[in-house]
């Protein structure tokens, strides 16, 4: 089922988590495996797109025919999608980036004594925002993991960081979102068009969102 009709375009897609280290052997990091965003560069790559995916720790296989760029940390990811961007022309954002890392990471492992431990963490850089503030024709879409209040937030998030579109993932249900095999989404665009994609495997989502991407680029 592959199509020609992303032929000559320039997609770059982010997946997986990011992991902000504390010494040697411990890191912060959250639930994200990358399913979501690989299942895109798959199928951004079967409608004929040149797909950059640029990715953080997963265990996953790297889809055939797509290049992969694998970072770890959310300054590392910066630093590549910043690299790519203005070779593109769709940008989709579906890693699930940190939003803190401590403030130092520390050479030697911390060892334990009987006393409680804080860590101090700073804000990474929020790369989205980087790419909105520096649209030029790229159509960006963004994603947001919420547990509550999704369309608000999601919403928030959209004209706050200048995209295009963004899909909503309701990530409270343990049987879509994070890690699982399927999800369940909302995309939003910016005019307000909204569509339901309701609970299908995750690379039946990543289909069902790269067309609702194309109707909204044909739109001009
Ligand atoms: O990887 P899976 O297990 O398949 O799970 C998929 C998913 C649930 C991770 C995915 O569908 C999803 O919802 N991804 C977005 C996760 C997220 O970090 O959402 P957020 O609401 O915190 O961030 C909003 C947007 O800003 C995201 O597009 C994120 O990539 C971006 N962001 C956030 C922080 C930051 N420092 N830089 C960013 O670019």
């Amino acid at each position: 089922n592959r199509t020609t009709k992303w032929k000559g375009k320039k997609v770059l897609i982010t997946a997986g988590p990011t992991r902000e280290a504390l010494d040697p052997v411990r890191y912060f990091t959250n639930y994200s495996s990358g399913k979501m965003g690989y299942a895109l560069a798959q199928s951004a790559m079967e409608n004929g797109a040149e797909v950059y995916l640029v990715s953080g720790p997963t265990h996953l296989e790297e889809p055939q025919n797509v290049r992969v760029f694998h970072v770890s940390s959310a300054s590392q990811m910066f630093e590549t999608v910043k690299h790519l961007y203005d070779e593109v022309d769709i940008v989709v954002k579906t890693a699930a980036v940190a939003d803190y890392r401590p403030k130092q990471t520390v050479e030697h492992k911390i060892k334990k004594n009987n006393e409680p431990l804080s860590v101090e963490m700073e804000r990474t850089t929020d790369i989205l925002h980087y790419l909105g503030e520096h649209k030029r024709n790229q159509f960006i879409v963004g994603f947001a993991a919420e547990t509550q209040n999704l369309k608000e937030y999601g919403t928030k998030k959209l004209v706050s960081k200048n995209l295009d579109a963004i899909v909503l993932n309701d990530v409270s249900q343990s049987d879509i979102g994070f890690d699982s095999d399927q999800n369940q989404v909302i995309f939003l665009t910016r005019a307000g068009n909204e569509q339901f994609v309701p609970q299908a495997s995750k690379k039946q989502i990543a289909d069902q969102i790269i067309h609702l991407i194309d109707n909204e680029i044909g739109k001009g």
